[in-house]
């Protein structure tokens, strides 16, 4: 395919998004405009290289992978397990590190032993369920929530929470604790299948390119 392509790298809006243009200018791929905290605008372009840059929110970038309205899209781990996309996860970026865990007010650690019906809130009902039902064996009913997700133990919702858990300070702060761990995540760069082989040489280069800046991290 034509060199003149444009690239499309979907990334997702807030915290994570930051830390992979810290990552991205260190291999040589600025987008400046990206970076102005008033703009409203939703693409950004590097005319030299040929690359456009998109913000979405996490759970919408392996929509827009599959899709192949972006190229490659750089998200966590957790939401690549929860949204069940076909699509390449092919480098751990090794930032946004956190875990995926059980969290809730100490009371409730009697309630997960397998045998009791308990309600889980989450943003995350497929990661809950294959923990809860393939895993532990255990009947629980599950609430999807979409944010905020320490406060549904807290005002008697559910007994328990399945959420992200990064410094541990919201648990905390609430009165909480980790449970169970269910699984470390970490941002990963995921592929498009179809731009992976018509596009390989330019994904592979930035791929080469980011796996050796990790490496001398
Ligand atoms: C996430 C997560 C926890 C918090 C964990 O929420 O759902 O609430 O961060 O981080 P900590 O361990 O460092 O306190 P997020 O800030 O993404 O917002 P949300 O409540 O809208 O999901």
């Amino acid at each position: 395919m034509s060199a003149e392509r444009y690239l499309t790298i979907a990334l997702c809006k807030g915290r994570l998004a930051k830390q992979t243009l810290n990552l991205f200018e260190k291999v040589g791929i600025s987008c400046r405009e990206i970076n102005d905290p008033d703009t409203r605008k939703l693409i950004f372009v590097n005319e030299e290289l040929k690359l456009r840059f998109f913000l979405a929110k996490g759970p919408d970038v392996p929509t827009y992978v599959e899709y192949g309205a972006a190229d490659i899209g750089v998200v966590g781990k957790d939401i690549i397990i929860e949204e069940q996309r076909k699509i390449y996860e092919v480098l751990d970026l090794d930032i946004g590190k956190c875990r995926m865990c059980v969290c809730g007010p100490e009371s409730a650690r009697r309630l997960l032993n397998g045998q009791e019906r308990i309600r889980v809130a989450t943003k995350y009902p497929n990661i809950a369920k294959e923990y809860f039902y393939n895993q532990k064996n255990q009947t629980v009913e599950i609430i999807k929530l979409n944010g905020s997700i320490e406060l549904a133990p807290i005002v008697g919702l559910s007994e328990v929470i399945v959420d992200i858990v990064e410094t541990g300070s919201t648990l905390r702060e609430n009165g909480l604790v980790v449970l169970e761990e269910i699984c470390p995540l970490s941002a990963r760069v995921t592929v498009n299948p179809v731009s992976m082989r018509m596009e390989n040489e330019r994904i592979m280069k930035l791929l080469r390119d980011l796996g050796a800046c990790l490496e001398n991290r």
